[in-house]
């Protein structure tokens, strides 16, 4: 298993009060991540579900019920019907329920800006991961949801097979992998030479996941300030642009305001 770094001070300033790992380690994860949608049969480690566990429960209690995450394990009913997944998934018994308030979104940006730091722990503790908004049978995963919640997406967990499923082939070959240009990310009004930073930011913003893999978000640099924003991507264009602006925060050093409420602008 990786080797995880803990928490030091000189992050916090920076890095949202969830995240149990550094900045440095979540920023290697981006590196390191993609979907992966077969999974071995072993039980994830306690270690890393007791971490999982810990950041769950630091980031539903700093989002005071607008979402809220929780790790089910040992439940393969979610990825059983073939019906419901298409046959892509194989071997998943363990998941992250993402719910949040229905039709909010600004509970969406925060589901994808939240669960991507979650994905990114679980990346960095060893696990495979897949964000699952629409390929999967949402009803065992209902539990005690709020009567004004709603269950956005899925996220799967395990320790991935080595080599790829025929499930997972047949995703790559229909899902374009080519990863969207830099150029369709970047909204440059001013027309200035951008910022190493700011190309930072969106190098990481292109290792995002997003539904579909179309990616449709755009970043901009105005007088010093970084805004986002995302074209329509089937429903889940916000939880898209919560994960890119994870990323684009990882990857620049960068605090967007409106998320995080602070005034730490580059
Ligand atoms: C909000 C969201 C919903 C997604 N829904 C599904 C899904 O229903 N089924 C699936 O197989 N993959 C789903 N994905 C995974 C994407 O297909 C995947 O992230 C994308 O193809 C990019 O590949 P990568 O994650 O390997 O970089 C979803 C991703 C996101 C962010």
């Amino acid at each position: 298993m990786t080797s995880i770094p803990n928490e030091t001070a000189s992050n916090t300033a920076t890095m949202p009060a969830a995240s149990a790992l550094t900045a440095a380690a979540l920023k290697e994860a981006i590196r390191l991540r993609t979907s992966r949608r077969s999974y071995t049969s072993k039980p994830i480690e306690a270690a890393a579900a007791d971490r999982l566990n810990q950041c769950i429960a630091r980031i539903n209690e700093s989002t005071v019920g607008r979402i809220r995450f929780r790790l089910i394990t040992g439940e393969p009913k979610a990825f059983s019907s073939i019906l419901k997944t298409y046959g892509l998934f194989s071997g998943v018994h363990s998941y992250i329920v993402a719910s949040g308030l229905k039709d909010d979104v600004m509970a969406q940006q925060l589901i994808g800006y939240y669960g991507e730091q979650l994905v990114l722990t679980a990346t960095a503790m060893g696990l495979g991961s897949c964000w699952v908004g629409a390929t999967c049978d949402k009803s065992p995963a209902m539990g005690e949801l709020d009567p004004n919640g709603q269950i956005y997406c899925l996220i799967t967990l395990g320790y991935a097979r080595e080599k790829a499923s025929l499930g997972e082939k047949l995703v790559h070959a229909a899902i374009s992998q080519k990863r969207p240009e830099k150029e369709s990310l970047i909204d440059n009004p001013e027309q200035t030479r951008l910022p190493r930073w700011f190309m930072d930011g969106i190098n990481a913003v292109r290792l995002a996941p997003s539904a579909r893999n179309r990616l449709p978000v755009h970043f901009s640099l105005k007088r010093g300030i970084v805004s986002a924003w995302a074209d329509k991507n089937g429903g889940y264009e916000n939880i898209d642009l919560g994960i890119a602006k994870l990323h684009f925060e990882l990857g620049a050093d960068y605090i967007f305001y409106d998320l995080r409420k602070s005034l730490y602008i580059k």
